[in-house]
Protein backbone atom coordinates (compact mmCIF):
# COMPACT_ATOMS: atom_id res chain seq x y z
CA UNK A 1 0.00 0.00 0.00
CA UNK A 2 0.76 4.09 -0.09
CA UNK A 3 3.83 4.87 2.18
CA UNK A 4 2.31 6.97 5.52
CA UNK A 5 4.45 10.17 4.97
CA UNK A 6 5.77 11.66 7.82
CA UNK A 7 6.72 15.14 8.45
CA UNK A 8 8.87 15.43 11.86
CA UNK A 9 9.08 18.40 13.34
CA UNK A 10 12.07 19.47 15.60
CA UNK A 11 15.41 17.56 15.20
CA UNK A 12 17.10 17.81 18.57
CA UNK A 13 17.50 15.05 21.13
CA UNK A 14 13.81 12.89 20.34
CA UNK A 15 13.50 14.47 16.43
CA UNK A 16 16.79 12.91 15.64
CA UNK A 17 16.02 9.56 17.18
CA UNK A 18 13.22 9.31 15.67
CA UNK A 19 14.34 10.22 12.25
CA UNK A 20 17.12 7.09 13.06
CA UNK A 21 14.99 4.89 14.32
CA UNK A 22 12.97 4.88 11.25
CA UNK A 23 15.71 4.74 8.87
CA UNK A 24 17.28 1.78 11.24
CA UNK A 25 13.84 -0.01 11.81
CA UNK A 26 11.62 1.35 8.90
CA UNK A 27 11.19 -2.61 7.22
CA UNK A 28 10.23 -4.07 10.42
CA UNK A 29 7.34 -1.31 11.40
CA UNK A 30 6.21 -1.59 7.60
CA UNK A 31 5.51 -5.62 8.69
CA UNK A 32 4.31 -5.03 11.72
CA UNK A 33 1.67 -1.89 11.17
CA UNK A 34 1.12 -3.39 7.92
CA UNK A 35 2.03 -0.13 5.66
CA UNK A 36 5.13 1.64 4.59
CA UNK A 37 5.95 4.61 6.55
CA UNK A 38 9.17 7.18 5.26
CA UNK A 39 9.33 10.80 6.75
CA UNK A 40 9.42 13.33 3.61
CA UNK A 41 9.65 16.43 5.70
CA UNK A 42 11.61 17.84 8.32
CA UNK A 43 11.80 21.23 9.92
CA UNK A 44 14.70 22.51 12.60
CA UNK A 45 15.99 25.96 13.06
CA UNK A 46 19.49 25.66 12.11
CA UNK A 47 19.63 23.89 8.58
CA UNK A 48 23.64 23.62 8.91
CA UNK A 49 23.65 21.29 11.75
CA UNK A 50 25.37 18.02 11.91
CA UNK A 51 22.22 16.10 13.65
CA UNK A 52 23.60 12.38 12.79
CA UNK A 53 20.92 11.61 10.31
CA UNK A 54 20.64 11.66 6.86
CA UNK A 55 18.36 13.93 5.84
CA UNK A 56 19.06 14.47 2.06
CA UNK A 57 15.63 12.95 0.67
CA UNK A 58 13.54 15.09 2.89
CA UNK A 59 11.90 18.67 2.44
CA UNK A 60 13.31 21.34 4.93
CA UNK A 61 10.95 23.74 6.34
CA UNK A 62 12.62 26.43 8.69
CA UNK A 63 9.03 27.06 10.08
CA UNK A 64 7.49 24.23 11.59
CA UNK A 65 4.11 26.34 11.08
CA UNK A 66 4.78 26.33 7.18
CA UNK A 67 5.75 22.61 7.07
CA UNK A 68 2.04 21.95 8.67
CA UNK A 69 0.18 24.22 6.50
CA UNK A 70 2.14 22.88 3.35
CA UNK A 71 3.90 19.43 3.20
CA UNK A 72 3.03 16.66 1.62
CA UNK A 73 2.38 14.73 4.99
CA UNK A 74 0.02 12.28 6.69
CA UNK A 75 1.47 13.14 9.91
CA UNK A 76 2.53 15.98 11.86
CA UNK A 77 5.66 15.15 14.69
CA UNK A 78 5.40 17.96 16.79
CA UNK A 79 9.00 17.98 18.92
CA UNK A 80 9.88 21.48 19.48
CA UNK A 81 8.64 21.65 22.74
CA UNK A 82 7.22 24.86 24.47
CA UNK A 83 3.76 24.84 26.10
CA UNK A 84 2.63 27.92 22.78
CA UNK A 85 4.33 29.48 20.30
CA UNK A 86 5.50 27.11 17.08
CA UNK A 87 5.03 24.20 18.85
CA UNK A 88 1.43 25.22 19.49
CA UNK A 89 0.60 27.02 16.05
CA UNK A 90 1.54 23.83 14.51
CA UNK A 91 -0.19 21.45 15.80
CA UNK A 92 -3.61 23.57 15.66
CA UNK A 93 -2.35 23.76 11.52
CA UNK A 94 -2.10 20.80 11.35
CA UNK A 95 -4.93 19.57 12.87
CA UNK A 96 -7.18 22.13 11.20
CA UNK A 97 -6.00 20.43 7.77
CA UNK A 98 -7.01 17.00 9.01
CA UNK A 99 -3.17 15.45 9.97
CA UNK A 100 -2.66 13.46 11.98
CA UNK A 101 -0.72 14.43 15.10
CA UNK A 102 1.96 12.87 17.35
CA UNK A 103 3.53 14.77 19.81
CA UNK A 104 6.09 14.70 22.97
CA UNK A 105 5.11 17.79 24.36
CA UNK A 106 3.45 17.30 27.74
CA UNK A 107 3.71 21.56 28.26
CA UNK A 108 1.37 21.77 25.30
CA UNK A 109 -1.08 19.24 26.61
CA UNK A 110 -1.36 20.13 30.12
CA UNK A 111 -2.28 23.45 28.85
CA UNK A 112 -4.12 22.90 25.86
CA UNK A 113 -4.86 19.33 25.73
CA UNK A 114 -8.46 19.73 25.74
CA UNK A 115 -8.62 22.31 22.96
CA UNK A 116 -6.57 20.16 20.96
CA UNK A 117 -7.95 16.63 21.94
CA UNK A 118 -11.51 18.79 20.76
CA UNK A 119 -10.15 19.55 17.26
CA UNK A 120 -8.42 16.36 16.79
CA UNK A 121 -11.86 14.73 17.46
CA UNK A 122 -13.83 17.88 15.42
CA UNK A 123 -11.14 16.86 12.10
CA UNK A 124 -10.99 13.07 12.36
CA UNK A 125 -7.62 13.06 13.11
CA UNK A 126 -5.70 11.32 15.91
CA UNK A 127 -3.82 13.23 18.60
CA UNK A 128 -1.47 10.83 19.79
CA UNK A 129 1.20 11.10 23.00
CA UNK A 130 2.78 8.47 24.36
CA UNK A 131 6.08 10.03 24.58
CA UNK A 132 4.33 12.54 26.38
CA UNK A 133 4.45 10.81 30.17
CA UNK A 134 7.41 9.54 31.40
CA UNK A 135 9.49 8.54 28.18
CA UNK A 136 10.31 4.89 26.87
CA UNK A 137 6.98 3.79 28.88
CA UNK A 138 3.93 2.46 27.15
CA UNK A 139 1.59 4.35 30.20
CA UNK A 140 -0.69 5.88 27.81
CA UNK A 141 -1.55 3.61 25.93
CA UNK A 142 -2.66 1.64 29.24
CA UNK A 143 -4.13 3.74 30.67
CA UNK A 144 -6.43 4.57 27.43
CA UNK A 145 -6.96 1.05 26.04
CA UNK A 146 -5.67 -1.51 27.87
CA UNK A 147 -6.81 -0.22 31.50
CA UNK A 148 -9.92 1.21 30.32
CA UNK A 149 -12.15 -1.30 32.03
CA UNK A 150 -11.48 -0.24 35.58
CA UNK A 151 -12.30 2.40 38.05
CA UNK A 152 -9.08 3.94 38.71
CA UNK A 153 -8.48 4.96 42.45
CA UNK A 154 -5.33 6.16 42.20
CA UNK A 155 -2.20 6.73 40.03
CA UNK A 156 0.96 7.75 41.11
CA UNK A 157 4.72 7.38 40.04
CA UNK A 158 8.46 9.22 39.12
CA UNK A 159 7.74 10.96 36.17
CA UNK A 160 10.88 13.00 35.80
CA UNK A 161 14.17 11.33 34.35
CA UNK A 162 16.23 14.10 35.46
CA UNK A 163 14.92 14.60 38.89
CA UNK A 164 15.52 10.61 39.54
CA UNK A 165 18.90 11.13 38.21
CA UNK A 166 19.70 13.65 40.49
CA UNK A 167 18.66 12.06 43.09
CA UNK A 168 20.27 9.16 42.60
CA UNK A 169 23.59 10.32 42.10
CA UNK A 170 23.74 12.69 44.80
CA UNK A 171 22.69 9.18 47.05
CA UNK A 172 25.15 6.77 45.16
CA UNK A 173 27.82 8.92 44.50
CA UNK A 174 27.66 12.02 46.99
CA UNK A 175 27.79 14.39 43.84
CA UNK A 176 26.80 17.94 44.19
CA UNK A 177 23.10 18.97 42.70
CA UNK A 178 24.90 21.05 40.11
CA UNK A 179 27.47 18.36 38.95
CA UNK A 180 24.09 15.64 38.47
CA UNK A 181 22.18 18.31 36.87
CA UNK A 182 24.93 19.28 34.19
CA UNK A 183 25.07 15.47 33.68
CA UNK A 184 21.51 15.53 32.82
CA UNK A 185 21.21 18.35 30.47
CA UNK A 186 24.36 16.33 28.87
CA UNK A 187 22.89 13.55 28.15
CA UNK A 188 19.51 15.41 26.93
CA UNK A 189 17.31 14.06 29.63
CA UNK A 190 16.35 17.33 30.50
CA UNK A 191 13.76 20.47 29.26
CA UNK A 192 15.16 23.20 27.31
CA UNK A 193 14.58 25.01 30.28
CA UNK A 194 15.93 22.66 33.02
CA UNK A 195 13.59 24.79 35.52
CA UNK A 196 10.60 22.91 34.70
CA UNK A 197 12.36 19.44 35.81
CA UNK A 198 13.89 20.27 38.75
CA UNK A 199 10.67 22.70 40.08
CA UNK A 200 8.54 20.06 39.56
CA UNK A 201 6.73 21.60 36.72
CA UNK A 202 7.42 18.54 34.50
CA UNK A 203 5.61 15.90 36.85
CA UNK A 204 2.99 17.90 37.38
CA UNK A 205 2.31 18.08 33.58
CA UNK A 206 2.47 14.86 33.27
CA UNK A 207 0.32 14.00 36.06
CA UNK A 208 -2.17 16.74 34.74
CA UNK A 209 -2.22 14.02 31.59
CA UNK A 210 -2.30 10.83 33.77
CA UNK A 211 -4.89 12.11 35.55
CA UNK A 212 -7.68 13.04 32.91
CA UNK A 213 -7.02 9.80 31.55
CA UNK A 214 -7.62 8.08 34.57
CA UNK A 215 -10.64 9.78 36.15
CA UNK A 216 -12.45 11.40 32.74
CA UNK A 217 -11.62 14.71 33.91
CA UNK A 218 -10.58 18.17 31.83
CA UNK A 219 -6.78 18.48 32.06
CA UNK A 220 -5.91 20.83 35.12
CA UNK A 221 -2.39 21.56 35.75
CA UNK A 222 -2.86 25.10 37.60
CA UNK A 223 -4.33 23.41 40.19
CA UNK A 224 -2.03 21.12 41.19
CA UNK A 225 0.42 21.80 44.55
CA UNK A 226 3.47 21.57 43.57
CA UNK A 227 7.19 21.23 45.26
CA UNK A 228 10.64 20.45 43.04
CA UNK A 229 13.99 19.04 44.45
CA UNK A 230 15.96 22.43 44.51
CA UNK A 231 16.08 22.24 48.43
CA UNK A 232 16.87 18.77 48.94
CA UNK A 233 20.30 18.52 50.22
CA UNK A 234 22.82 15.40 50.23
CA UNK A 235 22.22 15.73 54.37
CA UNK A 236 18.51 15.21 53.51
CA UNK A 237 19.22 12.13 51.84
CA UNK A 238 21.82 10.76 54.14
CA UNK A 239 19.49 11.33 57.15
CA UNK A 240 16.58 9.62 55.25
CA UNK A 241 18.56 6.59 54.37
CA UNK A 242 19.41 6.08 58.07
CA UNK A 243 15.53 5.96 58.72
CA UNK A 244 15.45 3.78 56.20
CA UNK A 245 13.65 5.70 53.26
CA UNK A 246 14.77 6.99 49.91
CA UNK A 247 13.77 10.44 48.72
CA UNK A 248 12.07 10.31 45.57
CA UNK A 249 9.82 12.98 43.70
CA UNK A 250 6.88 11.67 43.10
CA UNK A 251 3.12 12.76 41.31
CA UNK A 252 0.47 11.54 42.69
CA UNK A 253 -3.46 11.68 41.76
CA UNK A 254 -5.88 9.85 43.99
CA UNK A 255 -9.82 9.93 44.26
CA UNK A 256 -10.90 10.90 47.79
CA UNK A 257 -14.10 11.64 49.44
CA UNK A 258 -14.30 15.51 48.41
CA UNK A 259 -12.96 14.87 44.71
CA UNK A 260 -9.74 13.95 43.01
CA UNK A 261 -6.37 15.44 44.92
CA UNK A 262 -3.38 15.72 42.75
CA UNK A 263 0.02 17.08 44.00
CA UNK A 264 3.65 16.61 43.19
CA UNK A 265 6.73 16.70 45.86
CA UNK A 266 9.55 14.58 47.03
CA UNK A 267 8.44 11.90 48.87
CA UNK A 268 10.13 9.61 51.73
CA UNK A 269 9.72 6.27 50.53
CA UNK A 270 10.64 2.75 52.58
CA UNK A 271 13.95 1.23 50.91
CA UNK A 272 11.79 -1.79 50.42
CA UNK A 273 9.17 -0.80 48.46
CA UNK A 274 9.15 -0.67 44.71
CA UNK A 275 9.31 2.61 43.94
CA UNK A 276 12.58 3.54 46.11
CA UNK A 277 14.37 0.98 43.90
CA UNK A 278 14.05 2.50 40.38
CA UNK A 279 17.08 4.27 40.15
CA UNK A 280 18.90 7.01 37.39
CA UNK A 281 16.58 7.74 34.40
CA UNK A 282 14.29 4.89 35.29
CA UNK A 283 10.69 6.22 35.62
CA UNK A 284 7.45 4.26 36.97
CA UNK A 285 4.27 4.40 36.80
CA UNK A 286 1.60 3.09 39.31
CA UNK A 287 -2.19 2.65 38.64
CA UNK A 288 -4.58 1.07 41.16
CA UNK A 289 -7.59 -0.31 39.48
CA UNK A 290 -10.81 -1.95 40.97
CA UNK A 291 -10.64 -5.34 39.13
CA UNK A 292 -6.94 -5.64 37.93
CA UNK A 293 -5.44 -4.03 41.12
CA UNK A 294 -2.33 -2.58 41.25
CA UNK A 295 -0.52 -2.86 37.76
CA UNK A 296 3.65 -0.54 37.74
CA UNK A 297 5.26 0.21 34.75
CA UNK A 298 8.19 0.94 34.93
CA UNK A 299 11.22 1.94 32.30
CA UNK A 300 13.73 4.60 31.11
CA UNK A 301 11.74 8.24 31.41
CA UNK A 302 13.53 10.06 29.18
CA UNK A 303 16.94 10.64 26.82
CA UNK A 304 16.14 10.63 22.68
CA UNK A 305 16.29 6.68 22.18
CA UNK A 306 13.89 5.21 24.86
CA UNK A 307 11.62 8.16 23.67
CA UNK A 308 11.54 7.78 20.21
CA UNK A 309 10.52 3.97 20.64
CA UNK A 310 7.28 5.72 22.06
CA UNK A 311 6.89 8.42 19.65
CA UNK A 312 7.27 5.47 16.76
CA UNK A 313 4.61 3.24 18.56
CA UNK A 314 2.03 6.36 18.20
CA UNK A 315 2.84 6.71 14.35
CA UNK A 316 2.60 2.56 14.25
CA UNK A 317 -1.15 2.99 15.68
CA UNK A 318 -2.13 5.60 12.82
CA UNK A 319 -0.36 3.11 10.17
CA UNK A 320 -2.77 0.52 11.68
CA UNK A 321 -6.12 3.20 11.61
CA UNK A 322 -6.40 2.47 15.68
CA UNK A 323 -9.40 5.86 16.42
CA UNK A 324 -9.41 5.85 20.32
CA UNK A 325 -10.53 8.90 21.54
CA UNK A 326 -7.47 11.29 22.52
CA UNK A 327 -7.67 11.51 26.05
CA UNK A 328 -9.93 7.93 26.41
CA UNK A 329 -12.94 9.58 27.09
CA UNK A 330 -14.35 11.41 23.82
CA UNK A 331 -13.12 15.53 24.83
CA UNK A 332 -16.78 16.94 24.85
CA UNK A 333 -17.57 14.12 27.29
CA UNK A 334 -14.91 15.47 30.10
CA UNK A 335 -16.01 16.52 33.16
CA UNK A 336 -15.06 19.33 34.93
CA UNK A 337 -13.22 20.11 37.73
CA UNK A 338 -15.36 21.93 40.65
CA UNK A 339 -12.55 23.91 42.39
CA UNK A 340 -9.09 24.01 42.70
CA UNK A 341 -7.78 19.91 42.03
CA UNK A 342 -11.37 18.78 43.20
CA UNK A 343 -13.96 16.89 40.99
CA UNK A 344 -17.84 16.49 41.49
CA UNK A 345 -18.28 12.81 42.04
P1 LIG B 1 15.65 19.81 21.83
O1 LIG B 1 15.81 21.16 22.43
O2 LIG B 1 16.80 18.88 21.82
O3 LIG B 1 15.14 19.95 20.31
C1 LIG B 1 14.20 20.91 19.91
C2 LIG B 1 14.21 20.99 18.39
O4 LIG B 1 13.21 21.90 17.97
C3 LIG B 1 15.53 21.48 17.78
O5 LIG B 1 15.83 20.72 16.64
C4 LIG B 1 15.26 22.93 17.40
O6 LIG B 1 15.94 23.36 16.24
C5 LIG B 1 13.76 22.86 17.10
N1 LIG B 1 13.10 24.15 17.37
C6 LIG B 1 12.96 24.77 18.55
N2 LIG B 1 12.26 25.92 18.40
C7 LIG B 1 11.96 26.01 17.08
C8 LIG B 1 11.28 26.96 16.29
N3 LIG B 1 10.74 28.06 16.85
N4 LIG B 1 11.16 26.74 14.97
C9 LIG B 1 11.71 25.65 14.41
N5 LIG B 1 12.35 24.69 15.10
C10 LIG B 1 12.49 24.88 16.43
O7 LIG B 1 14.39 19.16 22.59
P2 LIG B 1 14.08 17.62 22.86
O8 LIG B 1 14.28 16.84 21.64
O9 LIG B 1 14.74 17.20 24.11
O10 LIG B 1 12.52 17.71 23.22
C11 LIG B 1 11.51 17.85 22.23
C12 LIG B 1 10.15 17.64 22.86
O11 LIG B 1 10.08 16.33 23.41
C13 LIG B 1 9.83 18.58 24.02
O12 LIG B 1 8.45 18.85 24.02
C14 LIG B 1 10.18 17.76 25.25
O13 LIG B 1 9.48 18.15 26.39
C15 LIG B 1 9.74 16.40 24.80
N6 LIG B 1 10.37 15.26 25.47
C16 LIG B 1 11.74 15.19 25.58
C17 LIG B 1 12.32 14.10 26.16
C18 LIG B 1 13.78 13.98 26.32
O14 LIG B 1 14.24 13.01 26.95
N7 LIG B 1 14.59 14.88 25.78
C19 LIG B 1 11.51 12.98 26.66
C20 LIG B 1 10.08 13.13 26.46
C21 LIG B 1 9.55 14.25 25.89
P3 LIG B 1 17.56 23.49 16.17
O15 LIG B 1 18.07 22.10 16.39
O16 LIG B 1 17.85 23.98 14.81
O17 LIG B 1 17.93 24.42 17.28
N1 LIG C 1 12.88 16.33 30.96
C1 LIG C 1 12.03 15.18 31.02
C2 LIG C 1 12.54 14.26 32.11
C3 LIG C 1 12.02 14.47 29.70
O1 LIG C 1 13.65 14.44 32.58
O2 LIG C 1 11.79 13.37 32.53
C4 LIG C 1 11.03 13.33 29.63
O3 LIG C 1 9.73 13.81 29.63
Amino acid sequence: SDALRIGVAGLGTVGASVVRLLQEHGDQLARKSGRPVRVSAVSARDRGRDRGVDLSSMAWFDDPVAMARSADIDIFVELVGGESGAAEDSVRAALQRGLHVVTANKALLAKHGVDLALLAEQHNACLNYEAAVAGGIPIVKTMRESLSGNAVSRVYGILNGTCNYILTRMEDEGLSFEACLADAQRLGYAEADPTFDIEGFDTAHKLAILTSLAFGTKISSDTIYVEGITSITTADIHAASELGYRIKLLGVAQRTESGIEQRVHPTMVPKSSAIARIDGVLNAVAVDGDFVGEVILVGPGAGGKATASSVVADIADIARGDETPVLGTPAAELDDYVRAGMRKH
